[in-house]
């Protein structure tokens, strides 16, 4: 990345400006978060209801101090162990942070990117950055520069262009701010990273489901639909082998009615479906790269004109938390049980 498109970035962010830029996650649309003039922009960009809060985006440890009213022992561990990186903590707030940022929430969330890109750009700044997602509102979060444009083109100031984001799933969000941690969003670094450094963290009721789906987040974006294609989108749950099955019987039903079906499917079992769409989120036996791709598949099924679509479940590995997650949201939490489940 060149150093003047930096430049220029830090200087639209220090105004008023908005610039939507990478990070090791997902892009961002950034803008000056102790001004919340600069952070209304956001919200009228994203068409994102205002009660949701945004994080601010740090690039060293001292810029914690002054938004962090209280920083308790597992939020130093956390933050010692897992900054620069995809996790986001959530601290009392102080007064210099606007109420307009945190929806009007007395607790801040603070988040330091390990994306060079977002690095230099948030120094250049020389301000905390509010970046939510930089999508439109109930859309799949961004994971390159051509999605930002698909959804933004023409309501920020700058879009720069960093490539495809590593990861590809938002950060896992940790509140710390009253008393034991709590797991509000499963992301990239999960429970089995958590474990050893401050033992067994709890899950928001939101997250696991437990407590029904009337049940309200601690983290208000949580509430909202989100990640959704436009076609109606079913999972389906149980061993790789039993959903195979059921989608190929799924899929004759819909030839069937006469409806056009799309799988969601991975490079190990896409020859195995005879369907008109077949997208591949990775390769099963390598979560990361289904993390990655996945917002990328959500979206290239609207493209495809497809009534319904039949996507396989991933529930065998520690990263399958966070994408299960995503990918239950996505479908409005329609789901099949296969046999045996
Ligand atoms: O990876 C990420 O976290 C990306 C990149 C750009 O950093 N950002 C991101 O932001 O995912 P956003 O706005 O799309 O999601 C932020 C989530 C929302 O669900 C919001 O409700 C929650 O964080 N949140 C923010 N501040 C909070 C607070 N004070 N208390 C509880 N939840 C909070
Ligand atoms: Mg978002």
């Amino acid at each position: 990345m060149d150093e003047p498109a930096i430049l220029e970035a830090g200087r639209v962010l220090a105004g008023k400006g908005l610039v939507a830029f990478p990070t090791e996650t997902v892009y961002g649309l950034g803008a000056n978060g102790l001004d919340w003039e600069a952070a209304a922009r956001i919200y009228a960009a994203k068409g994102r209801p205002s009660d949701n809060p945004l994080i601010l985006h740090i690039a060293s440890m001292e810029e914690l101090f002054p938004l962090a009213a209280e920083i308790p022992a597992e939020a130093k561990i956390l933050a010692e162990a897992f900054w620069p990186g995809p996790l986001t903590l959530i601290f009392k707030k102080t007064a210099i942070v606007p109420y307009g940022i945190t929806g009007g929430l007395d607790t801040v969330a603070v988040r330091m990117p390990s994306h060079p890109v977002a690095r230099r750009i948030i120094q250049a700044a020389g301000v905390p950055i509010a970046a939510p997602s930089a999508n439109t509102s109930g859309r799949p979060s961004p994971t390159k520069a051509l999605h930002v444009l698909e959804d933004l083109d023409g309501k920020v100031d700058m879009i720069v262009d960093g490539g495809t984001v590593g990861i590809g799933l938002e950060s896992t969000i940790i509140d710390v701010s009253g008393g034991c941690p709590v797991i509000l969003r499963p992301g990239y670094i999960t429970e089995e990273m958590l474990f050893p450094l401050i033992g067994k963290a709890a899950f928001d009721a939101a997250v696991t489901g437990e407590a029904g789906a009337d049940v309200r987040p601690r983290a208000p974006g949580m509430k909202y639909r989100h990640y959704a294609p436009k076609a109606e989108m079913t999972v389906f749950l149980g061993s790789p082998t039993q959903v195979c099955i059921s989608i190929e019987n799924a899929l004759k039903q819909a030839a069937a009615e006469g409806r056009r079906a799309g799988v969601l499917c991975t490079e190990e079992s896409e020859r195995f479906y005879d369907a008109p769409v077949k997208k591949c989120a990775g390769r099963r036996n390598e979560p990361e790269s289904v993390a990655r791709s996945l917002y990328d598949v959500l979206r290239s099924f609207d493209k495809e004109q497809v009534d319904c679509i039949f996507s396989e479940s991933f529930e065998e590995t520690p990263l399958s938390g966070a994408i299960m997650n995503r990918l239950l949201k996505a479908a409005g939490y329609r789901t099949v049980k296969c046999n045996g489940v």
